[in-house]
């Protein structure tokens, strides 16, 4: 399921100078919290990036990013001195409990603006039952070869080469390249031949060094063999009624997608008002399109 918001700017000129004045007494846009909650292990290190920091990214001097529990008015500390601590923009928890579930707040701010989302975060006990609900899907198509991609990495492999990863289909480590997988030291497996055979659920597990311990970070992947033939059809879940908004304030309308057997990459999504794409009918940028999630 993807999301793709429109966010319709405030309109009079009231509401700019009044957010002006907002933003200079530390107030600040909350853009609600982010669709996709953040599933993760026990025991494991966790990174959690700052959803809205994309937006950011072309203006990314002097930013400043800070991290809370929703609960604690209390910034997470900068530095590594904790169990949890926030790195360039991302909240870092090494290792992850139970006890750190719940909704993070990140706020992102420069001398003259400043917004910030919500994140949830569910943090399992690491047994088989839970491996299920915290899998990535992916999808290859049938007979061809494909690429099975260790999801989630980046934080952890930065620019570091020696970085060694160990598959495992069904629990069983794949030892040395065969005729079947290549790569299986690498974050991405090669899978030749694919077979019906070959869905199911596959590990990748890297090792990660914090403070004098050494850390597994495990991906959980399903893997689903698509048939050339199936359709892919995708079906727009909502919104399917009229929008009511009261004029003057900010009005985000996400737009829910199912794509079935359709793959990220191949289906393209846009908004548009009276047959108009959104950057042509509304060149003020008062309306613009959010980032698909
Ligand atoms: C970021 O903002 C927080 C809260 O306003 C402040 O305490 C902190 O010093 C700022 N950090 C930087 C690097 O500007
Ligand atoms: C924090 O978020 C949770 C939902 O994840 C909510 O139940 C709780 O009321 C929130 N607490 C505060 C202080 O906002
Ligand atoms: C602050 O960020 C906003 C939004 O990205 C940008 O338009 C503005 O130019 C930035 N201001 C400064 C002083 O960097
Ligand atoms: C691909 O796999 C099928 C059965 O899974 C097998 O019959 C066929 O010979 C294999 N082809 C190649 C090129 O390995
Ligand atoms: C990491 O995984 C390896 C292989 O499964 C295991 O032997 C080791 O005990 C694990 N280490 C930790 C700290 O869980
Ligand atoms: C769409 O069409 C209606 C009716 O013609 C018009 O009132 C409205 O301004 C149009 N909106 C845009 C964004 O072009």
């Amino acid at each position: 399921m993807f999301l793709l918001s429109v966010l319709i700017m405030g309109m009079s000129t009231f509401a700019v100078q009044s957010e002006e004045h907002m933003v200079a007494a530390g107030s600040c846009r909350f853009y609600g919290r982010h669709p996709k909650t953040r599933f993760k292990v026990e025991g494991e290190p966790l990174v959690l990036t700052c959803p809205q920091v994309l937006h950011w990214e072309s203006t990314s001097a002097h930013v400043n990013v800070t991290w809370r529990r929703n609960d604690s008015a209390v910034a997470v500390p900068g530095e590594e001195e904790s169990r949890v601590w926030v790195q360039d923009g991302a909240l870092w928890i090494v290792p992850a409990s139970q006890a750190d579930s719940g909704t993070y707040i990140c706020t992102v701010r420069n001398a003259s603006y400043c917004d910030k989302m919500s994140v949830e975060l569910r943090v399992f006990e690491k047994t088989d039952a839970s491996v299920p609900l915290i899998f990535y899907p992916q999808i290859i198509p049938l007979s061809a070869s494909g690429l099975l991609v260790c999801p989630d990495l980046s934080e952890f492999i930065g620019n570091r080469t020696d970085v060694r990863i160990q598959w495992y289909k069904d629990s069983v480590p794949l030892d040395q390249d065969n005729q079947k997988f290549l790569n299986v030291r690498g974050t991405r497996l090669l899978v030749n031949n694919v077979s019906m055979e070959d869905a199911g659920y596959y590990t990748c597990a890297m090792t990660y060094a914090h403070k004098g311990r050494q850390y597994n970070i495990t991906r959980n992947i399903k893997l689903r063999v698509k048939k050339r033939d199936e359709e892919t059809i995708p079906v727009i879940i909502s919104p399917h009624q009229t929008i009511s908004a009261s004029l003057g304030s900010r009005l985000t309308i996400p737009c829910k997608v199912f794509l079935g057997a359709g793959i990220h990459t191949t289906t393209l999504l846009w908004w548009m008002a009276n047959d108009t794409f959104i950057e042509d009918a509304y060149h003020g940028g008062r309306v613009t399109e959010g980032e698909r999630q």
